[in-house]
């Protein structure tokens, strides 16, 4: 197991050493495929934001299939490998704070993998609150939900887990779940403990 010295997942520098290190076990190296049967299920493209995107293969596939994608990441090295690995798609993905950043045209769809899970528990309300602040009623949610029972991993990460209540309990003042299965390409870090799923944007709230 490498050591860093930043611990401190709210920073950027804690991701620029592990990107600059090629130390990346969350990464999937490609595009998960309930993503592409979602594309290849849509009626229509959706304007969309990925935050914490990392290498950004998702905003490649996504710009590759016609949708209008802006993938943000706050480290300057996780933006950098992006660009370095995705080539010209690379335009998509720009380096901003998800806490502070303003999409230029309204969302349809936010996508989530393993960001919600890369900060602290405390941070989970603040992350659910802006998802709803960005995307208007009847906006969508989706991508891979991390769920784990264990409370060692709830305060020790990341990925830092939660039980699917919890899960449940934190998105649905906001967002109507629409869709929930299981995943068949998880990665080893991943597997079993991370779901497929669809949120709608309530007007409510
Ligand atoms: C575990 S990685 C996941 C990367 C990517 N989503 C993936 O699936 O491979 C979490 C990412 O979130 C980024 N991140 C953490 N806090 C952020 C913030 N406030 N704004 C933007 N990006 C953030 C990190 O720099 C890191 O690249």
């Amino acid at each position: 197991m490498q050591k860093f010295p930043s611990k401190d997942p709210m920073q950027p520098g804690f991701w620029d050493q592990r990107f600059e290190a090629q130390f990346t076990p969350w990464d999937k190296g490609g595009v998960p495929q309930a993503l592409r049967d979602f594309v290849a299920k849509a009626a229509q493209p959706l304007v969309t934001l990925i935050p914490g995107c990392g290498i950004g293969y998702e905003a490649a596939f996504l710009a590759q299939s016609g949708w209008d994608v802006t993938a943000i990441d706050f480290s300057p090295a996780a933006v950098a490998s992006a660009k370095a690995a995705i080539g010209e798609w690379g335009q998509h993905v720009i380096q901003a704070d998800f806490f502070q950043y303003q999409p230029a045209h309204t969302l349809g769809l936010i996508y989530e993998r393993a960001f919600l899970c890369a900060l602290p528990a405390a941070m989970r309300p603040e992350i659910v609150q802006r998802w709803a602040a960005l995307l208007p009623a009847g906006a969508l949610l989706a991508g891979f939900f991390y769920t784990d029972n264990s409370p060692e991993r709830s305060l020790k990460g990341p990925p830092f887990s939660m039980s699917s209540d919890d899960l449940q309990a934190l998105i649905s003042p906001y967002f109507e779940l629409l869709e929930d299965s299981a995943v068949v390409d998880s990665i080893p870090v991943f597997i079993g403990k991370e779901r497929w799923q669809v949120w709608r944007r309530l007007a409510s709230r």
